[in-house]
C-alpha cells in the first residue's frame, strides 16, 4: 500500500544514498534502483497509488510525481558536480588546504644565550670559548683557591677518574664554572680586556626544580686602567635593562667569591610583580641573577698583570636561570627533556 509516509521514507533513503555516490556508475545504479521501469522503488510506489482509496489518489499521485521529479533533478545535479570535481579517493579530500609543516625553532637556551651575547657584543665585548675538561689550576688555584681552600666546597666538583692529557693541558675536573676562562684569556692577552665566555659547566648536584648536573654559564671580564666598581654597576644595570625590560631595577648585595674583592651579587626587580612581592620572588620583590666583583689582585698576580696599573671587574651568570626568569619557567629540567610540547611554546 502506498501512503504519504512510504513516499517520505523512500525520499530519505534516496537522499542518503545519493551522498555516497562518487562516480557515474554509482549514479546509474541509483537511477535504476529508484526509477527503474520494472521494479524501481519510486516506480513501484507510483503504481501502487492506483490501488489506494479513490479519495486519496489525487494527493498521493501529486506527492509521488513530486518525488520522481526530485529524484531525477538530484541525480542530474549530482552528475554535474561529479563531472566538474577532481576524482575522489576514499578518505582523501584533495580540495582541503595542506597542513602547515612545523619548521622547528631555536631551543630557548640557545636563543637566551644568543640574546646575552648580542647585548655584550654591542657593548664591544669579544666572545671566547674554552675547554669543559679543565685542570685544577685554572678552575681553582689561579682563581685564588689553593688546595684545601674552603671555598672549593662552594661547588661540588666532578673529578675525572684519570687525568686526560691533550696538547694544550692536562684535565682533572669537569669545570664547575666558566671563571677559569678569565685565567686562560689573561695568560695569553695583555689588557685592555673585554670578554664574555659562554659554555657548559658541571656540578655534582641532584636533579630538582633548580638544579641539573650540567648547565650553562656566562663569564664576563673587563680589565684596564681605571676600571672601577661604577663601571661594573653601570654595565650590569644596562645588561639587566636590555635583557628584562627598560623598567628593570637592580641592586647589589655584598657577597663573597675568592677571585673578587669586593664581591657582590646582582638582584633585579621581580619580573612577575615588579617589586611588589609575589611567589616568584618569595615576597622579597627581588631576584638574584648573577655573581660579580672587582678582580682580586691575587688573580692578576697569577697571570702576571701589573696590579698597580690595572683593575678590572668580573661576573658570572647561569643561562638557565636567566631563561627561567625571562620566560616564567619553573622547572629547570624541562630545558633538557626535549619535550616538544614545552619547546614549541618559545619564539623561533
Ligand atoms: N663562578 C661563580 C659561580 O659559579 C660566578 C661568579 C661570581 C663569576 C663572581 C665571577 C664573579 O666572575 O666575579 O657561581
Amino acid at each position: 500500500m502506498t501512503d504519504a509516509s512510504a513516499l517520505e521514507r523512500a525520499r530519505a533513503d534516496f537522499l542518503e544514498e545519493v551522498t555516497r555516490a562518487s562516480s557515474d556508475a554509482d549514479l546509474r545504479a541509483l537511477r535504476d534502483r529508484y526509477l527503474g521501469r520494472k521494479s524501481g522503488i519510486v516506480t513501484s510506489l507510483m503504481k501502487a497509488v492506483a490501488a489506494a482509496p479513490v479519495e486519496d489518489r489525487p494527493r498521493l499521485g501529486r506527492l509521488a510525481n513530486q518525488l520522481k521529479q526530485d529524484v531525477e533533478a538530484t541525480l542530474a545535479e549530482r552528475g554535474e558536480a561529479l563531472a566538474g570535481a577532481p576524482p575522489r579517493r576514499p578518505g582523501v579530500d584533495v580540495t582541503l588546504p595542506g597542513r602547515e609543516a612545523w619548521l622547528g625553532g631555536r631551543h630557548p637556551l640557545s636563543s637566551t644565550r644568543e640574546r646575552i651575547e648580542s647585548i655584550f657584543l654591542r657593548m664591544g665585548y669579544e666572545v671566547i670559548e674554552g675547554p669543559e675538561l679543565e685542570d685544577d689550576y685554572h678552575n681553582f688555584e689561579a682563581l685564588n683557591m689553593p688546595p684545601d681552600h674552603p671555598a672549593r666546597d662552594m661547588q661540588d666538583t666532578l673529578y675525572l677518574a684519570a687525568p686526560v692529557t691533550s696538547p694544550s693541558h692536562t684535565a682533572t675536573v669537569l669545570r664547575t664554572h666558566t671563571s677559569g676562562m678569565q685565567i686562560r684569556y689573561m695568560e695569553t692577552h695583555e689588557p685592555p680586556v673585554r670578554i664574555i665566555s659562554p659554555g657548559r659547566v658541571y656540578r655534582r648536584d641532584n636533579l630538582d626544580l633548580t638544579h641539573t648536573p650540567m648547565f650553562m654559564q656566562f663569564e664576563g671580564l673587563v680589565v684596564g686602567e681605571g676600571v672601577t666598581l661604577a663601571d661594573l654597576k653601570g654595565t650590569l644595570a644596562a645588561f639587566a635593562r636590555e635583557m628584562f625590560g627598560a623598567d628593570t631595577a637592580v641592586r647589589f648585595r655584598p657577597s663573597f667569591f675568592p677571585y673578587t674583592e669586593p664581591s657582590a651579587e646582582l638582584d633585579i626587580s621581580c619580573v612577575r610583580c615588579h617589586g611588589r612581592g609575589c611567589a616568584v620572588c618569595k615576597r622579597t620583590g627581588w631576584l638574584e641573577i648573577l655573581g660579580s666583583g672587582m678582580v682580586h689582585p691575587a688573580v692578576f698576580e697569577a697571570v702576571g698583570y701589573d696590579t698597580e696599573r690595572y683593575t678590572g671587574f668580573a661576573f658570572g651568570m647561569g643561562v638557565e636561570r636567566v631563561a627561567m626568569l625571562k620566560y616564567g619557567v619553573e622547572d629547570i629540567r624541562q630545558f633538557y627533556e626535549g619535550d616538544l610540547r614545552f619547546l614549541e611554546q618559545f619564539p623561533a
